[in-house]
């Protein structure tokens, strides 16, 4: 940056608005107390150099004068990852990999990078970790090849002359908060550090067609910078989620120049790091109760994959004026607006009750879809009958007590039969354009009121 006037100037750290003034309330993302003051260099105007080779003029393309050279995409060697990634890594792209503090980042890059290296050249980067450290976490994970480099640096400038002296195909930065770049004066893990460093590893990207992985970390208190502010300088955002409590682990594409967003990953975290979970399905149905009521398993898609989950609801008279009510995994909103469509248009006399609903293993749902399993889960409940254990249920549920269409329905039906259930109840409309239905027992049902007539 060119030597210029100093100014302070304000960002969200939380969004990265930015602003001559402190405010208490970011206009940005309506986040409180996130302003942090920052000096920043401003560059001072000036005029636009000539074009690098001198005499020529900048030159504007058209669409069919633009070469394509095969962009061949590179296997992470984790077919989950890949999927997230649309299909593999593209040369040259920046991915940013965000998640909650010790839910497995690193443990999910050094395995990349373990795969990677079979047959080409990786950088592992790390501000965070020492040698031993990342060499205690190495072992756990298996053999490494010697493809692979580590070096633990966190200054910006000193990472670029590695990476333009040692030129791997792909670099990991663990994590952008712990790297600064000299020109910039605030702390690292600031608003202005973040954008910058962020900004250079971008040039470093596509100048030398090095694919880059950065974590970020996402932090409530708003001390360092969220990777909010970083998604629109990358091409790819994934999310690595989970419940704490739970081994399991979803990656989730929040954007994605290369591919569709809807996809996940899932992963089950081990002694030995990170294992793909292949069949999603069956690992959240593990443990499911056998005749117990208010338990149904529904059907919600993630992106082309279908998920079956255990759906359960306890719904018992309240003690108190005003009635409990609580859902884990899904949107209370809804759960509360189900009920109510319950009591108005099935004649259950909900209002006097307190209700929880879960969805079982920790995964979150909030695709329409598993409207019909939440009502018939919350109607097996308050009816105390179990549903017929062979059964899955999926349709959304309109305010008149209406089952309607919802998407894909065949690759619901479909998994479910892969999975061994006998019934599956879907909305009437959908049924027509159910193409393989043999081995399965289907149940079209046009309102709440059949639905829940299914309980016997
Ligand atoms: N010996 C072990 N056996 C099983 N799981 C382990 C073991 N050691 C660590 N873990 C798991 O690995 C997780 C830490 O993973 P990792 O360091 O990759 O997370 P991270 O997201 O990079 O964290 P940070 O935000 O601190 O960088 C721990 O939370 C723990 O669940
Ligand atoms: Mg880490
Ligand atoms: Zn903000």
């Amino acid at each position: 940056m060119a030597k210029g006037k100093k100014v302070t100037v304000y960002f969200c750290q939380s969004c990265g608005y930015e602003s001559s003034k402190w405010m208490g309330q970011c206009p940005g993302c309506r986040e409180w107390n996130t302003f942090v003051e920052e000096a920043v260099e401003k560059k001072t105007a000036g005029k636009i150099k000539a074009s690098p080779d001198g005499n020529q003029e900048w030159k504007t393309s058209k669409i069919s004068e633009i070469d394509m050279q095969s962009q061949e995409r590179m296997s992470t060697g984790f077919g989950e990852l890949d999927r997230v990634l649309g299909g593999g890594i593209v040369p040259g792209s920046l991915v940013l990999v965000g998640g909650d503090p010790g839910i497995g980042k690193s443990t999910l890059l050094l395995q990349v990078c373990r795969n990677l290296a079979e047959c080409m050249e990786v950088l592992y980067i790390s501000g965070e970790e020492s040698l031993q450290q990342i060499k205690m976490r190495a072992q756990r994970i298996g053999h490494f090849s010697d493809n692979l480099q580590l070096f633990c640096e966190t200054s910006m400038e000193r990472i670029e002359q590695v990476v333009e002296r040692q030129k791997p195909q792909v670099v990991i930065i663990d994590s952008i908060q712990t790297v600064y770049s000299e020109e910039v004066n605030s702390a690292p893990g600031s608003v202005s550090q973040v954008k910058e460093t962020t900004g250079r590893l971008l040039q470093i990207a596509k100048g030398m067609g090095i694919t880059i992985f950065i974590v970020g970390h996402v932090t409530k208190e708003g001390v360092v910078a969220g990777p909010r502010v970083l998604e629109h300088m990358v091409d790819t955002v994934l999310y690595f989620e989970g419940d704490r409590h739970a081994s399991y682990r979803v990656l989730r594409g929040v954007k994605n120049r290369f591919g569709s967003t809807n996809e996940i990953g899932v992963f089950e975290m081990r002694e030995e790091g990170l294992t793909e979970v292949k069949n999603p399905s069956e690992f959240m149905l593990n443990g499911k109760p056998e005749g117990a009521s208010g338990s149904v398993v529904a059907c919600t898609m993630e992106g082309t994959r279908p998920i079956l989950a255990e759906i359960q609801a306890l719904v018992c008279h309240s003690n108190f004026g005003i009635p409990r009510r609580t859902a884990v995994g899904t949107d209370l909103n809804r759960v509360n607006l189900l009920m109510a469509v319950l009591e108005k248009r099935a004649g259950m006399t909900l209002s006097a009750c307190d209700a929880y609903v879960n969805i079982a293993g920790g995964i979150r749902m909030n695709e329409p879809a598993i409207d019909l399993g939440i009502v018939m889960a919350l109607a097996s409940s308050f009816r105390d009958k179990a549903i017929n254990e062979q059964l899955i249920c999926f349709g959304e549920v309109g305010l008149s007590g209406e089952v309607r269409a919802v998407s894909m329905a065949q690759q619901r039906v479909t998994e479910a039969k892969k999975l061994g259930f006998g019934v599956c109840m879907l909305p009437k409309v959908s049924v027509v354009g159910l193409t393989d239905t043999k081995g399965i027992e289907i149940i079209g049902v046009g309102t709440i009121r059949e639905a829940i007539g299914q309980i016997r």
